[in-house]
């Protein structure tokens, strides 16, 4: 069984034991293994596993045009999540009408999924991670907050790998004040000069 395989199959188990009316579907990461560079969400939305792929929804598509900005494509960089499957939540409304919504990922979701994403780093064995907001900030290095370490390259001990910190792309669309898209801005372009810097090594 080939590595993407491997944790399709471990993701798969994963999901179909837990509670079905909390999860609205599961992907597996996407993009090449080994590669040099991997960035990490948080979970998938409907769109993503509508498709089977991670980041193809409205956040997805910010994220694509800033990767391009910077010379990159989708085929050059691993994409995954920390959770695996889509967290929901039912909203009953006065009139009776159900929708439902996406919601963040409890800690012991994310848990369930330590191990997969432990393994899936070490297979795909990048120079360089890119954590997208704060659940996989949280999740592998010991920051609180996304504010205190974004946009900075950091080498972390305990992983031995290159850790650079950015904003979720959905941040975008809740902060629309102009400081915050300059600062995103300039996250993308020190992050250009971080995967410079560390795949001339
Ligand atoms: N947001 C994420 O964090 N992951 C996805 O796959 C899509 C949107």
């Amino acid at each position: 069984m080939d590595s993407h395989n491997y944790l399709k199959s471990k993701i798969k188990e994963i999901c179909e034991n837990y509670d079905s009316s909390s999860t609205g579907g599961w992907i597996t990461g996407d993009g090449p293994i080994p590669a040099n560079i991997m960035f990490i969400g948080e979970a998938p939305g409907k769109t993503e596993v509508e498709s089977g792929k991670p980041f193809v929804g409205m956040a997805g598509k910010t994220f694509e045009g800033y990767l391009n900005s910077i010379g990159l494509s989708r085929k050059d960089i691993r994409i995954t999540n920390t959770c695996f499957f889509r967290p929901i939540k039912i909203n009953l409304s006065k009139t009776g009408k159900t929708t439902t919504s996406n919601r963040p990922p409890k800690t012991s979701e994310v848990n369930l999924f330590r191990q997969i994403l432990d393994e899936e780093i070490k297979l795909v064995n990048p120079k360089i991670i890119i954590t997208l907001g704060n659940v996989p900030l949280k999740r592998l290095t010991s920051f609180k907050n996304i504010g205190e370490c974004h946009g900075k390259l950091i080498y972390d001990d305990n992983l031995k790998k290159y850790i650079f910190p950015m904003y979720h792309p959905s941040a975008l669309t809740y902060n629309r004040n102009g400081s915050f898209k300059e600062m995103y801005e300039n996250d993308w372009k020190a992050l250009q000069d971080a995967i410079n810097k560390v795949l001339n090594k």
